[in-house]
């Protein structure tokens, strides 16, 4: 979602805002901009991609002045491209605004403003914001504002500059967030207050409706009526580590609840007001679908389970063969690809060296590569045919959990997508499915609820040398993404099995007591499931399952069971990974162990 920063003070505006532009990073965007009043002109820059793409610009040419606003967008009407970024500006670039919501009535405000004459440079909502400052400026920059204000229906966070009034800022707050830092005669403004702490801790929380003005080192607050509004500053105390972990202990908690909104954003804006799903990255079409022959999906880690579950999806939807593998293993075992082939690499960063050398392999031998990552502009997303962007915002903690989730997601997506184009589903199939994945962000939400069930399981967990995670068919590939949760961050060995393979050998290893993690989400295969439990529980086990709410008779067999809503088997994983999740981070915390930082383990992986 976009973010803006807005500067006015006597540091130099164009480092605060950069600075702040790169603290909101993690609320996902596509281009970045920044308009500083240099010079007594509106210096305004503004390119696609990164923020470092915008970052180098500013390092060959810097801009000098003290007042100015920039912002990173999250593209809504209109490409990410570099003349669709904001800053926008008037007609003599006198004026120059940024945005972040949407203006639901641009078409009617765009029509009367090209009736007055304007020419618009951009397909955005936003533009018009600009236009329309222009169109009631008579010297007075917050009248003007404020008549604009009067006109634009939808939801904005706002900031507005002006070539002829240097000393003045203007930010508006309209169901978008926007919060107010006062330092020594400075005001900075931001989409949260990341951006402002390493400048200011007093901070004004602006409400729905209000817009803070500084002019000529005095800042006020008004009402849209213009009404003076009295508020007090707040002083906060956290510092910007906190700020960012948003309340949260750790990241890893604090990613691990951001999953109902991350999961929403990845479904929501892909899915257009006909219930379908367009993947507008991918431009794979009918024709180049039905000669695709063998897809593989290739990852490592956290991604490279992703890629399991969509294997199971895409065979079931599709039905194409698919081979999910790992890329260090990938890379080297002289895979069959040829221009049939489709590969499909899944990482959160983009930057992951194994994987991104298979995707180099693959485009040799003539495959089209199509990238499931979470990071703009990353070297997998750059260098791959297609792009499906996760949309889960910057994950910080080591140990992936909402990038893994909406990996999931978008598979699904993909493989929704694919088999639709190709009639390998029915309509009523699809919708069946998407239906019941658009109730995946309130679903977790519930089993998020269970939170203190999954602290107590951890509890009886922490201690022991050892774990062990049975799943059949998708479970099964579930399984291992719960092990490897918590042998990372808690130490503890885990494996995880086939659940009908563990009496070859590996039951030998269950003894009193010993940990084992049942997940019995499958309907076709619970009985099967059961019966491995019941295996495992003669032997001294302390089993804990994780079922559909209706299944109740599992209470049988476990001596914990932790219960997910009910849904289509496919998209049991999405719910089920969650108690894991939560079950690895406290026995982390149980164990002293640095949650968001395990040894010997780094985020992103550049070398072989
Ligand atoms: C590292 C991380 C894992 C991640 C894996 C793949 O090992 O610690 O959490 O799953 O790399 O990373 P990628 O960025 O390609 O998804």
């Amino acid at each position: 979602m976009c973010g803006i920063v807005g500067y006015l003070g006597k540091r130099n505006a164009a480092d605060v805002i950069m600075d702040g532009l790169a603290k909101l990073e993690y609320r996902g965007y596509d281009s970045a901009g920044i308009a500083v009043l240099s010079d007594k002109k509106l210096d305004i820059r503004k390119h696609s991609g990164k923020l470092a793409v915008l970052a180098e610009d500013l390092a060959k040419d810097r801009m000098e002045g003290n007042l100015g606003i920039g912002h990173t967008r999250w593209a809504t009407h209109g490409e990410p491209t570099d003349v669709n970024s904001h800053p926008h500006f008037n007609k003599d670039k006198s004026i120059a605004i940024v945005h972040n919501g949407i203006i639901e009535n641009y078409m009617e405000l765009r029509e009367e403003l090209v009736e007055d004459g304007v020419e618009f440079l951009t397909q955005t909502d936003s533009e018009s914001i600009a236009h329309l400052v222009d169109k009631y400026y008579e010297g007075n920059l917050l009248d003007a504002v404020k008549k604009t204000l009067n006109r634009l229906r939808g939801a904005y966070a706002l900031g507005v500059i002006a070539k002829d009034s240097p000393n003045e800022l203007v930010a508006v707050r309209k169901d978008c967030p926007l919060v107010a830092g006062v330092g020594n005669g400075e005001l900075i403004v931001a989409s949260d207050v990341t951006a402002i702490l390493s400048y200011t801790k007093d901070v004004y929380y602006l409400d729905n409706g209000e817009i803070i003005h500084a002019k000529d080192g005095k800042i006020k607050i008004y009402d849209f009526e213009g009404n003076e509004v009295q508020k007090e500053t707040v002083h906060l105390e956290m510092d910007l580590e906190t700020a960012s972990k948003g309340g949260y202990d750790y990241f890893m908690s604090k990613e691990v609840h951001e999953q109902p909104a991350v999961i929403k954003e990845t479904l929501e804006r892909r899915i257009n007001d006909e219930g379908t799903i367009v993947l507008d990255s991918i431009n794979i079409t009918k024709e180049e679908l039905e000669k695709i022959n063998r897809i593989y999906i290739v990852a490592c880690g956290t991604a490279y389970h992703a890629g399991l579950l969509g294997k199971h999806a895409i065979e079931q939807f599709v039905k194409v063969p698919v081979i999910a593998d790992i890329a260090s293993e990938f890379r080297y075992a002289d895979p069959i690809i040829d221009e049939n082939s489709l590969v499909i690499l899944v990482s959160q960063s983009g930057e992951t060296a194994d994987t991104l050398s298979v995707l180099r392999e693959a485009k040799k031998k003539g495959a089209r590569v199509l990238s499931v990552t979470n990071v703009v502009g990353s070297s997998i997303a750059r260098e791959s045919d297609d792009v499906f962007y996760t949309w889960a915002g910057p994950e910080i903690s080591v140990a992936s959990t909402k990038a893994y989730t909406t990996q999931i997601v978008s598979l699904y997506m993909i493989a929704l997508d694919f088999a639709i184009k190709k009639g390998s589903i029915s309509r009523a199939y699809y919708d069946h499915v998407l239906g019941k994945m658009l109730e995946l962000p309130s679903q977790v939400k519930e089993v998020l609820k269970g939170e203190q069930q999954c602290k107590s399981v951890a509890e009886k967990l922490y201690q022991s040398a050892s774990a062990f995670y049975l799943g059949r068919g998708i479970d099964c590939s579930l399984a291992m993404e719960g092990a490897l949760k918590l042998k990372e961050i808690s130490y503890i060995h885990a494996e995880a099995f086939a659940a009908g393979e563990l009496k070859h050998g590996t039951i030998a290893l269950i003894e009193k007591n010993t940990p084992v993690i049942a997940i019995a989400t499958q309907e076709k295969l619970f009985e099967k499931i059961v019966s491995n439990m019941q295996e495992v529980r003669a032997r001294g086990a302390y089993v804990i399952s994780i079922a559909e709410k209706h299944n109740t008779s599992v209470e049988n067999t476990a001596d914990d069971v932790i219960y997910i809503p009910n849904t289509d088997d496919i998209l049991a994983p999405i719910l089920a990974v969650v108690p894991m999740q939560l079950i690895a981070y406290y026995a982390s915390i149980l164990k002293g162990c640095d949650v968001d930082k395990p040894r010997n383990l780094a985020k992103s992986v550049t070398v072989e």
